[in-house]
C-alpha cells in the first residue's frame, strides 16, 4: 500500500510530506518533478504569490543516490514567502473559503490560523508526490496527462491525439489546454473577470494511458478505482464535481449509446473503440485510457468582496482580501493529474505486489502473460 501525509502552512517555513510503501529501486527523477513543481505555479490568471515562490524539492530520506530504498520518503518544499508570525489577524470570513467554519470548529478568533492550512499552497507537497508517483508509473508504460477543457463556460474542442502531441500541446498552452483555438477567448475572459475584480472556475480532463485492465476491484466499496479517483480530485481544493467517462451525458442517454462494446483480434486481445465508461468498469480498469473530468468552482477571494460578518462584532462587513489568484484551473490541473497519478499508482503496487522495482516488474510480466493467454 502507497500511502501520504502532508503538512506545513502556506506562509509557513516550509511544506512537507511523507511517502510510505515506494518500492525499492526507483531512481527518481527529480528534475522532473521539479518541473511539475514549476507548472504548478504557472497558468494564466495566477497571482503574485507564485512569483515570490520558486518551488524546488527537497529529499529528506528513503533515497540513496537518487535510487529509493524502500524506506519512507520525506520531501521538503521551502517557502520563500515565509512571514506567518507577522501577517496580520483576520476576522471578515469569506463566503466559499474554509475560514468560518474553520473558525467555529477550532476556536479560532483569527481566521489566519484556519487559511494558511486550507489554502491550496498545501498542494505543492501533493504535486511533489504526485510527480514521484509518476516516475514508478513510467517504469511500467503508464502516463497520466491532464488538460484544461473549459475556464469560465468556454470549451475546448478535444480531437484523439497520441500522449506525446497531447503533452506538447499542453506545454505550449498558456492555460494549460490543447485546443489552441479558444485559448485566446479562454485569456480575454481571464483579463475580464480580473478587471471587474473576479474570478473564473472551468474543468479539467485527465487522461490515463497504459494501465493494464484489472487495477482497483469490484469487491469491496472501497476498493473501487473511480470511487478512490473521484475521492482524491474531490480532495483538490475548488473541486466541486468529478465525472468518469460519459459521466453526466451517459446519465441522459439510451443504454445502448452508454456502453462500449467488445471487440478481441489475437495480437490486442480484448479492446473497445469507444471510451463512455471512461477505461473503469465495476471499479476496475478494463485495458482502455482511464477518463475523468473535474470541475472547480471559481475561487473565492474577490476583490469586489461578497457580504459577510465580522466574527468579533457580528456586524455586517465585506470579506476579506489578500492578494490572490483570478483563475486556478490551469494550475489545478496539475494537482489533478498529481493525485490521479499517486492512486493509479498505489493501485498498481496492490495488484502487483513486490518490494523492489525488480520484483514489481516480475509480477507485472506475469500478470500481462496471463491476461494475454486468457
Ligand atoms: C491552485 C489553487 C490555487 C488557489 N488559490 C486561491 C487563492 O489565491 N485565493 C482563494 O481564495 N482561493 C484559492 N484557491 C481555492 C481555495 O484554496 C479553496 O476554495 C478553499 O480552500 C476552500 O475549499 P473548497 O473550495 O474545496 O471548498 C486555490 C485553489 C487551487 C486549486
Amino acid at each position: 500500500m502507497l500511502r501520504y501525509l502532508t503538512a506545513g502552512e502556506s506562509h509557513g517555513e516550509c511544506l512537507v510530506a511523507t511517502v510510505e510503501g515506494m518500492p525499492a529501486g526507483l531512481k527518481v527523477d527529480v528534475e522532473s518533478i521539479d518541473r511539475d513543481m514549476e507548472l504548478r505555479q504557472q497558468g494564466y490568471g495566477r497571482g503574485a504569490r507564485m512569483k515570490i515562490e520558486k518551488d524546488r524539492v527537497h529529499f529528506l530520506s528513503g533515497l540513496r543516490s537518487g535510487v529509493t530504498i524502500g524506506s519512507p520518503i520525506a520531501i521538503q518544499i521551502e517557502n520563500k514567502d515565509n512571514t506567518i508570525d507577522r501577517l496580520p489577524p483576520v476576522f471578515e470570513p469569506r463566503p466559499g473559503h474554509a475560514d468560518l467554519s474553520g473558525a467555529l470548529k477550532y476556536g479560532h478568533r483569527d481566521i489566519r490560523s484556519v487559511l494558511e492550512r486550507a489554502s491550496a499552497r498545501e498542494t505543492a507537497a501533493r504535486v511533489a508526490v504526485g510527480s514521484l508517483a509518476k516516475c514508478l508509473l513510467k517504469e511500467f508504460g503508464i502516463s497520466v496527462h491532464a488538460y484544461v477543457v473549459m475556464i469560465g463556460g468556454i470549451w475546448a474542442k478535444m480531437r484523439a491525439v497520441s500522449a506525446q502531441e497531447l503533452a506538447r500541446a499542453i506545454g505550449h498552452s498558456l492555460v494549460r489546454c490543447p485546443d489552441r483555438a479558444v485559448e485566446k477567448k479562454i485569456i480575454s475572459a481571464i483579463d475580464k473577470a480580473k478587471a471587474q475584480g473576479n474570478t473564473l472556475g472551468g474543468a479539467f480532463e485527465i487522461r490515463v494511458t497504459g494501465a493494464p485492465v484489472g487495477l482497483g476491484s469490484f469487491v469491496q466499496w472501497d476498493r473501487k478505482l473511480d470511487g478512490r479517483l473521484a475521492r482524491a480530485l474531490m480532495s483538490v481544493q475548488t473541486v466541486k464535481a468529478v465525472e468518469m467517462g460519459l459521466g453526466i451525458r451517459s446519465s441522459q442517454s439510451l443504454g445502448s449509446e452508454s456502453h462500449d462494446e467488445i471487440f478481441w483480434t489475437k495480437s490486442r486481445g480484448f479492446y473497445r473503440k469507444t471510451e463512455s465508461a471512461g477505461g473503469i468498469e465495476g471499479g476496475m480498469s478494463n485495458g482502455e485510457d482511464i477518463v475523468m473530468r473535474a470541475y472547480l468552482k471559481p475561487i473565492a477571494t474577490l476583490k469586489r468582496p461578497l457580504r459577510s460578518v465580522d466574527v468579533r462584532t457580528k456586524k455586517p462587513v465585506k470579506a476579506t482580501y489578500q492578494r490572490s489568484d483570478v483563475c486556478t484551473v490551469p494550475a489545478a490541473s496539475v494537482i489533478g493529474e498529481a493525485v490521479v497519478a499517486f492512486e493509479m499508482a498505489d493501485a498498481l503496487c496492490e495488484k502487483i505486489g513486490g518490494d523492489s522495482i525488480h520484483e514489481m516488474m516480475r509480477n507485472y510480466k506475469g500478470y500481462l502473460k496471463q491476461v494475454h493467454e486468457f
